[in-house]
């Protein structure tokens, strides 16, 4: 007897066996059967045991796309953590080659008053949902460390907050990092994100605006920070923005900055994107891309990824009930990727809750999957969920991994003991 398996599992080729793995995208069950179990997409029954029947039923891998209605309405959006997003500065020292904020012209530096704002609206939102643990703040720019004495400002505020986890991301270029700003964020439990590639592509795309490269000035400083990149409590995210001319030289990179640091970093492969108004055209495959980066970092970083298979980008923070991003006028997004021209109203029309719900209910309307037909008949709806604002015009490019590759190392990361 052969049965139809659900369309949300992935059939994916098992390079260094004659088996198929079968990757459950409802909750990450993998099971691997022998080749020859398979006819076309179904099962063929006779060949298990009941037990292992019964298993497979039991972790949904026959669920039909009728049941999957139910399976979306118990995907539970995580209620635990608020985001925020601060732009400090649109100001920066750098003239990036391709900086996506390239035609966005603002000079304009956040102001107490606007952090005031922020603390207040933090205070509002969780005497409101109870249920909030985590607070992240994503701290960006422009080059947010211009801003330093509003940093100082902002961070002694979120001293005031009591009873929250608070993790503090801070991407910035690395130029004007210090001992005495890197002193302030010792006591958060804080990720620096600074992007660097190799020497001569760095000062070729990333220069101050007298065109001299950055490269040595971010090295610098961080081989001088060593002791606080040391630390529990900071770690260092180094960004490769990755394009045709430096994805070669990649490992080399890699090691050579090992060296030269000396402490633990993790290498984050990102895609550089391309903007009209940039003359800079990155003209790398996006599918070699990924397949390069599932494969670098996780390799490199094994125990990054040994624990959970982390391909869900179905919970998205801009459709969380409080998500925001403000930028530093205080006027409004939803997350970090939102799109400057579309901001709204501005956090310091908000002092209650009524007024929040007013001002973001228009934006945040949930995303409806299950009218969405493509969606819905899409084997991916269970790791992708849907409408993302940052995915702009290539919303099926959900994912910056290679699905097939990064399931594959996963199971050869646990030594191939999975079921
Ligand atoms: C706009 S910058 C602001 C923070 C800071 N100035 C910096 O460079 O990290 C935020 C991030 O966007 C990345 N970025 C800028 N333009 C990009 C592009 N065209 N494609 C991909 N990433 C980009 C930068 O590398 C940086 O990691
Ligand atoms: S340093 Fe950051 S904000 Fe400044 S130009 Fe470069 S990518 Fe853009
Ligand atoms: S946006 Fe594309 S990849 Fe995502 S669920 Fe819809 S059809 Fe699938």
């Amino acid at each position: 007897m052969v049965i139809d398996l659900s369309p949300y599992v992935l059939l994916i080729e098992n390079d260094k066996s004659s088996e198929i793995i079968l990757f459950n995208t409802i909750n990450s069950c993998i099971v691997t059967l022998c080749n020859n179990f398979f006819y076309e997409n179904k099962l063929e029954l006779e060949y298990l045991s009941e037990d292992e029947i019964t298993f497979l039923k039991k972790n949904k891998f026959f669920v039909s796309k009728n049941e999957v209605l139910n399976e979306l309405n118990k995907i539970k959006f995580s209620d635990d953590t608020l985001n925020i997003t601060i732009s400090l500065t649109e100001l920066c020292n750098l003239s990036c080659l391709y900086c996506y904020q390239n035609d966005f012209n603002s000079n304009s530096v956040i102001s107490n008053e606007v952090i005031d704002c922020i603390i207040n609206y933090i205070n509002i939102v969780i005497e409101k949902s109870q249920k909030i643990q985590f607070l992240v703040i994503n701290i960006i720019g422009g080059e947010p460390l211009i801003a330093y004495n509003e940093l100082k400002y902002l961070l002694k505020s979120l001293r005031t907050i009591e009873n929250l986890k608070i993790k503090i991301i801070i991407d910035t270029n690395g130029t004007l990092l210090s001992d005495e700003i890197l002193n302030d964020l010792i006591n958060f439990d804080t990720i620096i994100s600074i992007t660097l590639t190799d020497k001569s592509d760095h000062n070729e795309v990333r220069c101050f605006k007298n065109n001299k490269g950055s490269y040595d000035e971010i090295l610098q400083n961080l081989k001088s920070l060593r002791e606080y990149f040391l630390s529990d409590n900071i770690n260092l995210n180094i960004r490769y923005n990755c394009h045709h001319n430096n994805i070669q030289i990649l490992s080399s990179f890699y090691n050579n900055l090992k060296v030269e640091l000396q402490y633990p970093f993790f290498l984050e492969l990102a895609y550089l994107q391309n903007y009209g108004f940039n003359t800079f055209k990155n003209t790398l495959d996006i599918k070699e891309f990924k397949k390069i980066k599932t494969n670098f970092e996780m390799n490199t970083f094994p125990e990054n990824f040994n624990s959970d298979i982390n391909l869900s980008t179905f919970d998205c923070s801009a459709f969380s009930d409080y998500g925001i991003k403000v930028f530093s006028t205080g006027e409004l997004g939803l997350c970090n990727a939102w799109n400057y021209k579309k901001r709204f109203h501005n956090i310091k029309d908000i002092s209650n809750i009524s007024d929040i719900d007013l001002i973001l209910g228009k934006y945040k309307k949930k995303k409806n999957i299950s009218e969405n037909e493509k969606c819905l008949n899409c084997k991916y709806l269970f790791l992708c969920g849907g409408f993302k604002f940052c995915k702009g015009e290539c919303q099926c490019n959900f994912i910056d991994y290679d699905i097939d590759t990064y399931i594959r190392n996963f199971i050869y990361l646990k030594g191939g003991e999975y079921q």
